[in-house]
């Protein structure tokens, strides 16, 4: 953990920016796998860890943003709990050792919030997404379930979002702990991607090194042959020769500081020209984000110069037709990227996507769009020193979005179909980075880059 004075100075500048009430940061609960003692391995909220930086479930946080209170609210544990779980600091300790200066039984919550609100006092909440503090939400404030995201509070997410967004040094060297955790996971999956390998058996090995550096793999691993899948999950096909494998995993520290890499390797440990004529545009793409990322431009603006550079090579390779500027602008080249270039990064993988990505994202300058492809951009505003983002552009042959689009004659100028139709059987590549937003441009994280070029893939590879 950090020093207590870090905790303190991020809530005293959290509640400087909320104007008067209470603020309630609910921690996590332990969430039951197959039964109730059974559970998955416990994942702190975030927000909760970055003000009171416990990965404790059974807390919740309360800033009297009126008088300056803060108070912890948890049980200690009692004699069944110390024979099970063994001895366990005091609330009281835990919230002295994060410069919280009271503690009180969690059952005194509910009163605390009940007399605030019959005194007309805003108690200020997060939007919740695990059932149980949606359960908790309910019963102490009196809002149905179903209208919490309603009610939360946006002065608050935007509090949060202000804050948490501009990565404080101690955080970057977490980051980057992840990042040679994530580095070590991808080296890894490439010397293990030989034909007749079992994908399930290299995704348990990418995900072991995750557990053993730290904590835990940062969003389930993705691991496929059928990279053209965007999110694949199923690890369950054997690896054939000719194949590209596309893995797309972090690591999260033990302080919950994440990492997210792509890199999409041919099953063997040779490019074939294809395969090699496409990759070096997905590279081209990613290269071309990482040089135009630095403060004051926006996110989106870098999204689609980056789908230019992935429209001219498709244009080169005799996939796409047509200007390249008006290809871009009319989405034809979302056929092939139909996704965003990247996402905030921290304390979670999509940093505070539980706040409302428009918040996060986005803002009154630069809006999301509802065009296919841009519409998933996650992270679109303008950019400043201390972001960390995502640098993460594909290319993918998806047969049954080529047939869709095809039937439908979707942008016949741009989209070369007869080509095209030859390149069905190709899966996808991504190539992923994390960038720091520097003072005067960006940098890929990590203390060594993860092999990226066709030569330092095969040379890996055959390491
Ligand atoms: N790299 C996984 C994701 O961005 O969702």
């Amino acid at each position: 953990m950090f020093d207590k004075s870090v905790y303190a100075n991020r809530r005293q500048a959290v509640a400087k920016r909320i104007s008067s009430g209470i603020v309630l940061i609910p921690g996590n609960n332990e969430a039951p796998a197959n039964y109730a003692a059974n559970t998955y391995k416990f994942r702190q909220d975030s927000s909760f860890l970055y003000l009171f930086g416990w990965n404790h479930p059974g807390l919740a946080g309360v800033l009297d943003v009126d008088s300056g209170e803060e108070t912890l609210y948890g049980d200690d544990a009692d004699i069944d709990d110390i024979i099970w779980t063994g001895p366990q600091p005091s609330v009281q300790e835990l919230a002295g050792r994060v410069g919280v200066a009271r503690s009180a039984p969690f059952a005194r919550l509910a009163g605390v919030l009940r007399d605030a609100v019959a005194a007309g006092r805003r108690v200020h909440f997060l939007p919740p997404y695990r059932a149980r503090n949606m359960l908790l939400l309910e019963e102490m404030l009196g809002v149905h379930h179903s209208l919490l995201k309603r009610y939360a509070s946006l002065e608050l997410i935007r509090a949060l979002v202000a804050s948490r967004s501009v990565k404080e040094p101690r955080e970057i060297e977490e980051i980057t702990r992840a990042c040679n955790t994530g580095r070590e996971m991808h080296v890894r999956a490439m010397r293990e991607a030989r034909p007749g390998a079992l994908e399930q058996y290299i995704a348990g090995l990418v995900e072991g090194i995750a557990v053993s550096r730290g904590s835990m793999v940062s969003f389930p691993v993705i691991l496929s042959q059928n990279g053209e899948t965007l999110h694949n999950h199923d690890h369950g096909q054997v690896l054939s020769e000719g194949r590209m494998l596309l893995t797309d995993a972090g690591a999260e520290t033990s302080m919950n500081y994440c990492s997210d890499f792509t890199r999409t390797v041919p099953v063997g440990g040779k490019f074939s020209t294809r395969q090699r004529e496409v990759y070096s545009i997905v590279l081209a793409c990613n290269r071309q984000a990482r040089e135009l990322a630095r403060p004051g431009v926006t996110y989106r603006q870098v999204h689609e110069e980056t789908c230019k550079v992935l429209a001219r090579g498709l244009k080169e390779l005799g996939l796409m037709k047509g200007d390249v500027d008006e290809a871009v602008a009319a989405g034809a080249h979302a056929l092939f990227m139909p996704h965003g270039l990247g996402h905030m990064m921290g304390l979670d993988v999509h940093d505070m996507e539980d706040l409302g990505q428009v918040h996060v994202g986005y803002d009154e300058e630069t809006r999301p769009s509802t065009q296919f492809g841009l519409a998933s951009l996650r992270m679109g505003r303008r950019l400043e020193e201390g972001f960390v983002v995502t640098d993460e552009p594909g290319c993918y042959f998806i047969p049954e979005l080529i047939d869709r689009w095809r039937a439908g004659g979707m942008h016949e100028e741009f989209l070369a179909y007869d080509r095209i139709e030859a390149y069905k059987d190709f899966g996808g590549i991504r190539v992923e980075d994390d960038l720091l937003i520097t003072r005067d441009g960006a940098v890929c994280l990590g203390d060594e880059p993860v092999p990226a070029t066709v030569e330092e893939i095969e040379e890996t590879m055959r390491g």
